[in-house]
């Protein structure tokens, strides 16, 4: 009996060391990691930023060269000219773009951030664009979450503007949904476009990454990598929502929700503002699929 005790005791101890073994080497890999990733981040912004002066060298004196010696020189030398003024913008833009990517988590500001200005503020943004292709923007009452107010705005931004820009031949109809979903808000764009291929359900979210050639719909392929990036520092995920028959696409995306905001809004309803003024909950038109909402089915 004592003999199985000690035993016991010696097998409770090794398990015991191992595990603290494994802890130990998960809290270094985990350190690893961070310190790679930060080291990452800090040579895309570096890299991002220092590349621009130079850049904007080369842009500027082909242009020049553009400008000063068209027609002096044969057509050849004209569309090569051409093409150096055009691949110095483009580099440009992809170099705005790595550094604005690179910029978001940098610094972190929070704040209660009432997702109905956001949206307003993007849509005010976006009204050029929207009126061109005849859009219909329709949103869900918003929550009020905590976060940086004007990246949360570029995420509808960037979504709203991929759902008209990727639209086809139809008038762009979209829908901006909000439910409330354990701690968490789940919010979705939904729109009535092109549709994306569950396939690609990952690649879009990688930067530079897109699905069409530049000459039918103009980018760079940042908007949503960025959207992937800004939701991630807020606690959050995003994904495209895939559900067999889906015309159009959708794409979800989850921020954690703000306790105290809530508790103000349950108050303030216990004191009689209408029903109609809350948040939408499950099963607004937007989402009849709620399960397929989630980021766990993608
Ligand atoms: N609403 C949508 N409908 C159809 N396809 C979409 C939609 N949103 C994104 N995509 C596809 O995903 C790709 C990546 O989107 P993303 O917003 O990152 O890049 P982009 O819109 O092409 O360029 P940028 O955002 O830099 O202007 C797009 O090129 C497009 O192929
Ligand atoms: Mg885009």
């Amino acid at each position: 009996m004592r003999e199985r005790i000690v035993q016991d005791l010696h097998e409770v101890g090794t398990a015991r060391r191992k595990l603290q073994e494994q802890s130990e080497l998960l809290e270094r890999q985990t350190d690893e990691l961070r310190r790679s990733n930060l080291e990452l981040e800090q040579f895309a912004y570096v890299a991002s930023h220092d590349l621009q002066e130079p850049l904007r060298k080369v842009a500027s004196f082909c242009q020049l060269l553009q400008r000063r010696y068209r027609g002096q020189l044969d057509d050849r030398a004209d569309s090569y000219i051409d093409f150096a003024v055009e691949g110095a913008k483009r580099m440009q833009t992809l170099i705005n773009d790595l550094l604005a990517f690179s910029r978001v988590g940098r610094t972190k500001n929070f704040a209660p951030v009432d997702l109905n200005v956001a949206l307003e503020d993007a849509l005010g943004s976006l009204e050029t664009r929207l009126d061109e292709a005849d859009a219909v923007v329709t949103g869900d009452d918003m929550p009020t979450v905590q976060g940086d107010r004007t990246l949360l705005t570029q995420v509808f931004f960037n979504l709203i503007g991929n759902a008209v820009k990727f639209r086809g031949d139809r008038a762009a109809q979209v829908h901006v949904s909000a439910r409330h979903q354990g701690d968490e808000w789940i919010l979705c764009c939904t729109d009535n476009g092109i549709g994306i291929e569950p396939q690609y359900a990952e690649r879009i979210f990688v930067i530079f990454q897109r699905l069409h050639t530049r000459d039918k719909y103009g980018g760079t392929g940042i908007g949503l990598a960025m959207c992937k990036k800004i939701i991630e520092f807020h606690g959050g995920h995003i994904w495209l929502a895939t559900e067999p028959d889906r015309q159009g696409t959708r794409i979800c995306w989850s921020l954690p929700a703000d306790v105290e905001a809530q508790d103000e809004t349950v108050e303030e309803n216990a004191e009689g503002v209408p029903a109609d003024s809350e948040p939408a909950s499950v099963g607004t038109e937007d989402s009849p699929h709620a399960a397929e909402d989630d980021p766990g089915k993608v």
